[in-house]
């Protein structure tokens, strides 16, 4: 998997540039900028390996990780940290859909508009941080109890965004519920429930 998904990021030379543009900026912008004129002194040398060093704070734990400066935070997740933390899903991949949603401290961001190289001195959170099978939190409980969804591979982004929106608003109604989702699309028109869950979480949490 990780061959065919850096395969891909090979042949999509415009990544790089849409990511400098849209996914970066300050002091992140900046280490983005040395590291990838890094990278390419390596590329022009003849060198292969343009990998950096990072460290991720990934729920809790420092993951150390060696990436591409152009890898996405989503990509280092999924593809390079062993084990993978695979909780994030790769839909879109251009920031349109929300299933790749993590938390960078305390707040929503789509991972895949993300560089990993960026994501360092963050504390991310992906579904996998939020409860455990054991203990679910009451976003992740309600979801089952619900029955909200259907194929799943929106289901995490919307379990994470809703968990850190209600620490925000504790006793949403229905339309907060709704624009705050409104990042993440569900292909397979699982809204009601989605929604549902998310009043039910709040009521047990405020119970
Ligand atoms: S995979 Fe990131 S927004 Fe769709
Ligand atoms: S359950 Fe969301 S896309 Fe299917």
């Amino acid at each position: 998997m990780t061959k065919s998904r850096d395969n891909r990021e090979d042949h999509n030379p415009g990544r790089r540039k849409f990511l400098k543009g849209v996914g970066i900026a300050g002091a992140g912008a900046a280490i983005a900028d040395h590291l990838w004129t890094e990278a390419e002194a390596h590329e022009k040398q003849g060198t292969l390996s343009g990998n950096v060093k990072v460290t991720l704070d990934v729920n809790g734990t420092a993951r150390d990780v060696q990436v591409e400066p152009r890898t996405t935070l989503l990509n280092a997740l999924r593809n390079h940290l062993e084990p993978a933390v695979t909780g994030p899903k790769l839909v879109c991949d251009v920031g349109t859909c929300g299933a790749c949603t993590v938390l960078l401290d305390g707040k929503p961001a789509y991972s895949c508009l993300v560089l990993a190289v960026d994501a360092t001195n963050r504390k991310i959170t992906t579904v996998e941080g939020l409860g455990s099978p054991e203990s679910l939190n009451a976003v992740q409980a309600a979801f089952v109890e619900q029955d909200a969804l259907m194929c799943g591979f929106c289901t995490p982004g919307f379990v994470t965004t809703i968990s850190a929106y209600l620490k925000k608003n504790p006793n949403p109604s229905l339309e907060q519920v709704r624009e705050a989702c409104k990042g993440n699309f569900c292909r397979c028109g699982t809204y009601p429930r989605v929604f549902e869950a998310a009043l039910a979480a709040a009521k047990s949490t405020a119970g």
